[in-house]
């Protein structure tokens, strides 16, 4: 973790872009972006693709996703000429899971649940994760009450990695201002009341003025970390 402080200086004192850019020099070929496609990431991919910066990009496909989030990946890469690597999910992994769940398993108990995202997101991320130096999300404080308190660089002792949030502190109206001022695609679910977008089945639209979050697992009392994020 020597390297953490002066990350931690870089993005608080630079901007996004030369932060980013300085940080591959720190580690070059070492620094990969996770994008599932959302908003939030889709201001990361045009920051990255608008200043040429060598970071790989990958997405986890689970096989549950809408359509929607492929359509916006195809968009993404043809306006940008970029390549996004896709992660799929052990065939094993899901094979021995639906066995034992069923195919929509996830709605019947919390284990269920987090024993789906643990095969079909957290071992791709893991995997992804692999020869990597420093992970970039795009997760934002104002989205639930665990972000709130993590920081904008924080060293993952198990994975021995650094973990980014360039975006931490922006509000979701920094977000689409990004996205009109630099013309983003996006997923066309979000004008239709889908804020914070996962896989198909576990993500709803939600009504104005509910917590942002409240469209994903709604079934559920509180669990709205499905375990990439619960790493230390
Ligand atoms: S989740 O943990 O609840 O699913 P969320 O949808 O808020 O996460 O996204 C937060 C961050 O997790 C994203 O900015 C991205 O870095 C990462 N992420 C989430 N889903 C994926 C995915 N399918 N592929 C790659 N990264 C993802
Ligand atoms: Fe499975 Fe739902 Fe988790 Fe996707 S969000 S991995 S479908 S439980």
């Amino acid at each position: 973790m020597q390297y953490l402080q002066q990350l931690q200086h870089l993005f608080e004192t630079r901007p996004i872009e030369e932060a980013l850019k300085e940080t591959t020099q720190l580690f070059p070929g070492k620094v990969r972006f996770s994008s599932s496609v959302g908003q939030e990431d889709q201001v990361l991919t045009d920051i990255i693709a608008r200043h040429n910066i060598d970071i790989n990009i990958f997405t986890i496909d689970t096989g549950r996703l809408f359509n929607e989030a492929y359509e916006t990946l195809d968009k993404t890469t043809a306006r940008y000429k970029i390549n996004i690597d896709v992660y799929f999910p052990q065939a094993a992994g899901v094979q021995q899971l639906v066995k034992e769940t069923g195919v929509n398993g996830f709605y019947e108990s919390v284990p269920n649940r987090q024993a789906c995202c643990s095969v079909r997101k957290v071992e791709p991320l893991n995997r992804a994760l692999q020869n990597t130096a420093v992970w970039i999300t795009g997760l934002r404080a104002s989205q639930n009450d665990h972000r709130k308190n993590i920081p904008v660089v924080e060293w993952l002792g198990d994975k021995e990695i650094y973990k980014i949030n360039p975006l931490l502190h922006w509000s979701f109206e920094d977000v689409l201002q990004h996205l009109s001022t630099y013309n983003v695609p996006y997923n066309p679910l979000h004008d239709k009341g889908f804020i914070s977008i996962g896989c198909a089945p576990c993500t709803r639209a939600i009504e104005p003025g509910e917590d942002p979050r409240a469209g994903r697992w709604w079934w559920e009392a509180s669990h709205k970390e499905c375990g990439l994020h619960l790493v230390k």
